[in-house]
Formats: C-alpha cells, sequence, structure tokens
C-alpha cells in the first residue's frame, strides 16, 4: 500500500511532518516537565501569557480549550508591553521556544518592573538567562523543534500554569485523554487533511472559526503562511457576518477565496445557524466551501483535533505547492534586519 504521507515527505527536508504527528507525545512530555518543575500552587488574580507567534498560539489554545473552566481572566499578549491594566497580582507566563525574542523580553521585564509573580518556558537564550538570574521558575523545553511545531508544549504549559495559580481547574486527565484520540484519529487526520488541501489547492484559503475554534482558526491561517509560504487569512463567526460576508458578494471576476468553517458541537446553536446559512450565501463566489466539525469527547480533545488536522492541512498544501515546509526565511530577515539596527 503506497503511503499517503509520500508527498508530504518527498519535500519536506527538515522532517516538519514528523513534528507535527508527535503532538500527542508533546503533551504527555510537557505534562512531565511541568510536574518535574515542582512548581508550588500560588494565588494570583488571573494570568497573562505573553509570547509571539508559534510560542503565542499555545496560549490562546488553552484559554479556549479552558472555556468554563476559567476562574479567572486568562489573556494572552503579543506585544513589547503588558496591557496597561496589568497589576502586580496578575501572574506572568512569558513563553519564547528561542528565548531570544525581543517582545517577549520586553514583557519579561516589564511584569518585573510591576512586580507580578514570574513564569517562563523556553528552551535557553536570553530568557532563561534572565529568569534564572531573577530565581523565576522555568520550564524547560526541548530543543530542535520549529517554535511553531512545539504547540503541544505551548498549550499544555498554559494550561498547567493556569490551574497552578488558580486561573482555571486543572485539565491534565482530558489532555491524556487527548493524546489518545489524537494517537487513534492520526490515519483518519491524515486522509481528511489530504482531501481538504486538495479542494484548497490554487486558492487563498480563509479559516472561518466560532468559540472554541477561534483560536484554531488562527492556527491553520499561520501554519499555512509558514509551511505552505502562502497567504492565508482568518476569522470569526458571528463578527464576520457583519462585515467580512460584503466581500463575498463579488461575482464578476472568479473569486481566488476558498473558505473553510470550523465548527464545534459546544457551540451556540445560533452560531450553528449562521454557519450553515453564511457558507450557503458566500458559495456562489467561492472556489470552494469546505465545512469541519471538531470530532472528540472533551473541547480540549476536539480542539486539538482540529490543531493536527490544520497542521497536516498546511504540509500537504507545501506538498502541492513543490515548498519546503521547514525554512521561515522571511521572519528570520526580519529577525536578523532588526537585530543589527
Ligand atoms: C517559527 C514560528 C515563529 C516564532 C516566533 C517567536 O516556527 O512559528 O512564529 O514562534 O517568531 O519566536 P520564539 O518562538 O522563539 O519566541
Amino acid at each position: 500500500m503506497s503511503d499517503p504521507l509520500a508527498t508530504i515527505r518527498e519535500i519536506d527536508a527538515s522532517n516538519q511532518l514528523d513534528a507535527v504527528l508527535s503532538l500527542p507525545d508533546q503533551l504527555r512530555d510537557a505534562l512531565w516537565r511541568v510536574e518535574s518543575a515542582g512548581l508550588e500552587p500560588a494565588e494570583a488574580n488571573g494570568l497573562v501569557v505573553c509570547g509571539m507567534g508559534g510560542s503565542a498560539i499555545g496560549g490562546a489554545l488553552a484559554r479556549a480549550a479552558l472555556g468554563d473552566g476559567l476562574a479567572r481572566s486568562m489573556e494572552v499578549f503579543r506585544d513589547y508591553e503588558l496591557p496597561p491594566w496589568t497589576s502586580p497580582e496578575r501572574a506572568i507566563l512569558c513563553v519564547s521556544y528561542s528565548g531570544d525574542t525581543e517582545e517577549t523580553l520586553a514583557c519579561f521585564e516589564a511584569a518585573d518592573a510591576i512586580g507580578a509573580r514570574r513564569y517562563a518556558a523556553t528552551t535557553g537564550g536570553a530568557l532563561a538567562r534572565a529568569a534564572r538570574a531573577a530565581e523565576v521558575p522555568v520550564i524547560g523545553l526541548p530543543a530542535g523543534l520549529q517554535p511553531r511545531h512545539a504547540v503541544g508544549y505551548g498549550f499544555t504549559v498554559a494550561c498547567e500554569i493556569a490551574a497552578l495559580v488558580g486561573a482555571a481547574a486543572g485539565i491534565r486527565t482530558e489532555i491524556d485523554t487527548a493524546a489518545a484520540h489524537l494517537e487513534s484519529a492520526r490515519d483518519t487526520l491524515v486522509a481528511g487533511a489530504a482531501e481538504i488541501a486538495e479542494q484548497l489547492s490554487g486558492s487563498v484559503p480563509v479559516i472561518y472559526g466560532c468559540d472554541l475554534t477561534v483560536p484554531v482558526a488562527y492556527r491553520w491561517k499561520s501554519q499555512i503562511n509558514e509551511n505552505a509560504k502562502r497567504h492565508a487569512f482568518d476569522h470569526q463567526l458571528p463578527e464576520l457576518d457583519h462585515n467580512e460576508i460584503v466581500g463575498w458578494t463579488r461575482d464578476a471576476e472568479p473569486a481566488p477565496f476558498a473558505a473553510v468553517f470550523l465548527t464545534d458541537r459546544d457551540q451556540h446553536p445560533r452560531q450553528r445557524e449562521r454557519a450553515e446559512l453564511t457558507a450557503n450565501l458566500i458559495e456562489p463566489t467561492a472556489r470552494s466551501v469546505i465545512s469541519i466539525e471538531t470530532e472528540g469527547e472533551t473541547r480540549v480533545a476536539r480542539l486539538l483535533w482540529a490543531v493536527l488536522l490544520g497542521d497536516l492541512v498546511s504540509l500537504y498544501l507545501a506538498a502541492d505547492g513543490g515548498v519546503d515546509p521547514g525554512p521561515i526565511e522571511m521572519i528570520e530577515r526580519v529577525k536578523d534586519e532588526l537585530g543589527r539596527s
């Protein structure tokens, strides 16, 4: 029988595919790493997760997965400064895979300046050095991955720190069960991703999320950008029904856009109606419209199922365009040039 992943392997010089498929192992290893760090529970008035790109998405996904389990606020911040309302009672988790991302380092310092409790998650770099010097707990991440493909670590660490500081109920069991769910769904996910990528071929994908799937839609978009080196966009229901939907009116020329709706069984019934109605309304001007319902028992399992599906779609789209998913030259150029200035 032929290998359904062969087309990806042909162009994937640095083996991003295995990194993507290691998501279940990452979840379990991350649980172990947090436990091994021996952190003491601490009371905080909410959690702010600071990071950029592949190091921020785990926090956003964690926030969505925790859902109703959140007892206090949990924000994800992607910038040089903390939100102005950040009080010293908040806990701040700084995540940078390399440990050298300037925005995240600036937030780490800003958190010190206001006297907030800090945590760091990184493989090393300036963040690890600064954290150790200040006796801030560090959750060490394993080296050798592209930051975006360490998402299982970013997700789990954010969930665990949220629980540790009393912002949310702990979801260790759900994370463990989700890992098993992903393993048993692997072949279906691979087949589904190949099919979706085929339908998206030659188009600009626009990914629509709702509630649980809002950060997943952004993950799909970013993964298509970074792995397939293509434009992709994301938005969310119900907001898109109040602006973006009008952009689909145009019918004078063939539309380059294809829409993907990521729906979830937990979403508000009116949201489901909206997703169906919106899909029908835009269908005449879309290259294709694809609706995907997340699969799994718990929110955590369904969210991660949809993340893995999107990651695989992005690798199939890379193969479709004949590009190596690993390198992200544009991001590195920006970092290099800013570093030189
Ligand atoms: C690279 C990637 C990027 C980085 C971002 C921040 O795979 O996804 O979005 O995550 O440039 O760098 P780190 O993660 O090292 O703080």
